[in-house]
């Protein structure tokens, strides 16, 4: 076991765990924070995702050892009340079914836009592909994309 510091959500926290335990864990168990999703624990899926820096990255393949003094945003701190475009396109355009993907999604959504404020459909589908969602939502997950890319070039105005 070893202390780790790190920051989630904009708060500095201090855990005590094993040095190969993954941020997924971390995350869910030690911070409660179950809004990141543990899928296939491999890195092939999606569900666990958060931002660093604005970049998505999958908190399965993150160990203990190396989420120490880094910064990351889950599902819960993208905003308090779901006023994020990326959220707002998801309500918007009703994607949700089960919703299990649907947090690693909307953050690799953000992920994506960070880079892409005006992805081509290429560029949607190459992300999206990337990501497992059981319930098949992606058409409405393509519309979110870009109902969000239009808010927040809005909002940049
Ligand atoms: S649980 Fe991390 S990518 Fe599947
Ligand atoms: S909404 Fe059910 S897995 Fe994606």
């Amino acid at each position: 076991m070893s202390e780790i510091g790190l920051t989630v959500n904009a708060r500095k926290r201090v855990v005590n765990v094993d040095d190969d335990m993954p941020l997924v864990w971390i995350l869910r168990d030690t911070l409660a924070l179950t809004g990141t999703k543990f899928g296939c624990g491999v890195g092939v899926c999606g569900s666990c995702t958060v931002l660093e820096n604005g970049k998505a990255v999958r908190s399965c393949q993150i160990p203990a050892s190396e989420a120490k003094e880094r910064a990351f945003v889950t599902i819960e701190g993208l905003s308090l009340d779901a006023s994020h475009p990326c959220q707002r396109a998801w309500l918007e355009e009703d994607v949700a079914q089960c919703g299990f993907c649907q947090p690693g999604m909307i953050l690799t959504a953000c992920g994506l836009l960070r880079d892409h404020p005006n992805p081509t459909d290429e560029e949607i589908n190459t992300v999206m592909s990337d990501s497992v969602c059981r319930c098949g939502t992606y058409p409405r997950m393509r519309k979110a994309i870009r109902r969000a890319a239009a808010l927040l070039r809005e909002q940049k105005r």
